[in-house]
């Protein structure tokens, strides 16, 4: 088989990516490790920036998350047992963000695919990439015992954390930075009305951090900081609710509807980013080049960030005939992730109650959280990199 781009993995960035593509007239096909199914059942993110869901409606998917997506103009920090809303959109002069669940993105991409008649290849085993440092790289991998083969222009590598593309280039060309963080978190999904529709809600209490997120007016997605080696088993549906009732101001606590959960998973967190995101033919997207602690919602966005570059980058190659696009686009797209980078662990070291904050690093935290909301300056620095920078900021 040939095509012109080959994208490995259909995650979100693979998915987007690919309709992106498709809709400047670029062939391209999916190669994916997993089945739909599979893909479809893992809960991850739920807040998008406003550029995002641009995104959705550029790549023509944008009517269900108009429909059913909930907008959001605030989001309310807990600490000391008092609540203290953010005016985000007050704050950024009219900017949102939006809940919609990330299960539903990947759904209305692939139904999207489909309906355009584009090849995705679902179960591929023993995926593996190869002179993607000459000018025709290949694709090969396995369906049903039988050895495949796709030669391809350019190889797009949105394959995850732990994939396989990042994996394929030599030591010395790639330079890592990690930051492993000394916690996880526990998710909970649950059909039940959400405590906060209109804002997320994010705890600092002394017995750790906690969250109150959605994915729909009748779906609460909630998490709680817990030890990294806690399992899931020890965790009963009436321990976690006692426990996130815990962590908020009584008020709120009060109004925590539970029920059964539907899926729970405890996630390590950490920072990381690979440099630099293009090896000749091979370019890298999405949490195949970086990962950000979950904490600010930015791992998603930063995906759709990456794969606009990207699609912009190959657009000027097959349309306009230039490269420029293609030359600068890890060092555009590691610009904006570094800024993410630098939000997300700002934001998890503000919330988290880290093993050695006893004394001066508690401190330190508990005056941060009151300057950040007594200080309109503080607020809006926490309000525009909530939004998301734009896509062109310091370009
Ligand atoms: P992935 O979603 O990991 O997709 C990669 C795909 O590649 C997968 O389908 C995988 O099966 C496939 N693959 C892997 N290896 C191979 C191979 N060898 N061959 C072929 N295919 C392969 N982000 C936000 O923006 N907002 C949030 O609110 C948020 N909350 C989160 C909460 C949690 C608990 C977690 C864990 C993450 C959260 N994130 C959030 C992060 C977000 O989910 C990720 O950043 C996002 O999934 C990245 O998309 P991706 O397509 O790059 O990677
Ligand atoms: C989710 C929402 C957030 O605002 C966040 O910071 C992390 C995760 C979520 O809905 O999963």
């Amino acid at each position: 088989m040939k095509t012109q781009v080959a994208i490995i993995g259909a995650g979100p960035s693979g998915l987007l990516l690919g309709q992106l593509l498709h809709k400047a007239g670029i062939d391209n096909i999916i190669i994916e490790r997993q089945s739909p199914d599979y893909v479809l059942g893992r809960i991850r993110a739920g807040i998008l920036e406003q550029i995002t869901v641009d995104l959705l409606h550029e790549a023509g998917v944008g009517q269900r998350v108009a429909s059913e997506g909930t907008v959001h103009h605030s989001i309310e920090l807990v600490y000391k047992n008092t609540r203290h809303p953010i005016d985000v959109t007050g704050l950024t002069g009219g900017s949102v963000v939006t809940a919609y669940g990330q299960t539903e993105v990947t759904r209305d991409l692939m139904e999207a695919r489909a309906a355009a008649g584009l090849t995705t290849i679902y179960s591929a085993a023993n995926v593996s990439i190869h002179d993607f440092d000459g000018k025709t790289p290949t694709v090969k991998y396995e369906v049903d015992s039988q050895s495949k083969e796709i030669s391809c222009d350019f190889i797009a590598g949105c394959d995850g954390f732990h994939g396989v593309c990042r994996a394929s280039v030599p030591r010395d060309a790639i330079r890592e930075y990690e930051k492993v963080y000394p916690f996880g978190w526990l998710g909970v999904l649950a059909d039940v009305p959400p405590v906060s529709s209109h804002a997320i809600v994010y705890a600092n209490h002394e017995r750790g951090f906690a969250l109150c997120s959605m994915r729909s007016l009748t779906r609460s997605r909630y998490y709680v900081q817990c030890p990294l080696d806690d399992k899931v088993e020890d965790w009963s549906d009436q321990r976690f609710w006692d426990e996130l009732r815990l962590r908020l101001d009584p008020e709120m606590a009060s109004r925590i509807i539970t029920g059964p959960s539907i899926e729970k998973s405890i996630a390590p967190l950490r920072s990381f980013v690979a440099e630099p995101m293009r090896f000749g033919r091979l370019f890298l997207a999405g949490d195949a080049a970086h990962i950000v602690p979950p904490t600010g919602a930015k791992g998603l966005n930063l995906a759709a960030s990456d794969v606009k570059y990207l699609a912009n980058a190959l657009t000027e190659h097959y349309i306009e005939h230039t490269d420029a696009g293609i030359d600068n686009y890890s060092q555009k797209a590691l610009a904006r992730v570094w800024r993410a980078e630098r939000f997300s662990w700002w934001l998890t070291s503000l919330m988290h109650r880290f093993p050695d904050t006893e004394g001066f690093g508690q401190k330190v935290q508990e005056a941060e959280l009151e300057y950040l909301v007594r200080s309109e300056a503080a607020s809006r620095t926490l309000a525009e990199n909530y939004v998301g920078l734009p896509l062109d900021f310091g370009q």
